[in-house]
C-alpha cells in the first residue's frame, strides 16, 4: 500500500522519480516492497518483464512503474522501462528528455533497441519512451513485434518494466499482459471504481496474465 506521500514533491515530474530523489522515504521504502515482492513471486525466473497497468486514466500506472524500475536499478539490477502508452506516453516528461524516437521506430524496424533507448540520471536504468505515435498505434503493442522487442530485451536487461495504457481503454493491452511474466495492477484509493477493478482481474485471469501484486495508490 502506498501512502500518499508524494504531495510533499512539488514537481510533478519528481513524483515519478520519488525513489530517486528521496531513497530515504517512506513512500521508496515502500516501492522496494513491491519490489522484494516481484523477486519473491518470479524469484526462479531470471530475467523477467513486468506490466503496470491500472483500469482508468490516471491512477498511477506511470509513477509506480518509474519508482520501481529506478528501485529495480538502485538493487543493481540492468533495468529497461518501456512507455507503451502511445495515447498518452510520458516516461519523457518524468525523465526529462525529447520523446523524438522511441518504441514505435523498433517496433517499425526504423531503430534498433540500443538506438533508441536512452540512458538516465539513475545508474542502470535506460526508458525507451514512446516515439512518434502512428495512426495504428491500438495494434502495435499487442503485436508479434512487440513480443520479440520485450524477448530481445531481456536478453541485455535483468528486468524490462512496461508503463501501460489504461487497461480496460484499449483491448490489445491484454495481450500485452500476457506476453509479461508478472502484471502489477494499479488502483487508485477513492478514484478507481471497484467494478472496475474486478472486471481488469477478471480480463487480466482470462487472458492467462500473471498478476503478482495490486498498488492500492495515493491511500489516505
Ligand atoms: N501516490 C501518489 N501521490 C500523489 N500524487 C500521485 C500519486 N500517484 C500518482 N500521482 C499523480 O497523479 C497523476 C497521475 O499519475 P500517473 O501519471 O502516474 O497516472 P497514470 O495511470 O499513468 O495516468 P495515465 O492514464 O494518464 O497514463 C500524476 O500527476 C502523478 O504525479
Ligand atoms: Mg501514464
Amino acid at each position: 500500500m502506498i501512502p500518499n506521500l508524494m504531495r510533499k514533491v512539488e514537481s510533478t515530474s519528481l513524483k515519478g522519480r520519488t525513489t530517486y530523489a528521496f531513497p530515504e522515504s517512506l513512500i521508496s521504502e515502500q516501492y522496494r516492497t513491491i519490489r522484494t515482492n516481484i523477486q519473491f513471486v518470479n524469484g526462479v525466473k531470471k530475467n523477467q518483464s513486468i506490466l503496470v497497468t491500472s483500469p482508468g486514466n490516471g491512477e498511477g500506472k506511470t509513477t509506480t512503474a518509474s519508482n520501481l524500475a529506478i528501485s529495480l536499478a538502485q538493487q543493481k539490477e540492468k533495468v529497461l522501462l518501456i512507455d507503451t502508452n502511445l495515447k498518452k506516453p510520458s516516461l519523457h516528461s518524468i525523465f526529462n528528455f525529447e520523446n523524438n524516437t522511441g518504441l514505435t521506430d523498433v517496433l517499425s524496424g526504423k531503430l534498433t533497441l540500443e538506438e533508441a533507448a536512452v540512458t538516465t540520471e539513475v545508474a542502470r536504468l535506460e526508458v525507451l519512451p514512446s516515439g512518434e505515435i502512428p495512426g495504428n498505434f491500438s495494434d502495435l503493442i499487442g503485436s508479434i513485434a512487440m513480443y520479440d522487442l520485450v524477448e530481445n530485451a531481456l536478453k541485455k536487461y535483468s528486468v524490462v518494466v512496461i508503463d501501460s495504457p489504461s487497461f480496460l481503454e484499449l483491448s490489445a493491452t491484454k495481450i500485452l499482459a500476457s506476453m509479461c511474466d508478472g502484471v502489477v495492477l494499479v488502483v487508485k484509493s477513492g478514484k478507481t471504481d471497484i467494478k472496475k477493478a474486478m472486471e481488469t482481474k477478471r480480463l487480466l485471469d482470462l487472458a492467462k496474465a500473471n498478476v503478482i501484486g495490486v498498488v492500492l495508490n495515493k491511500l489516505k
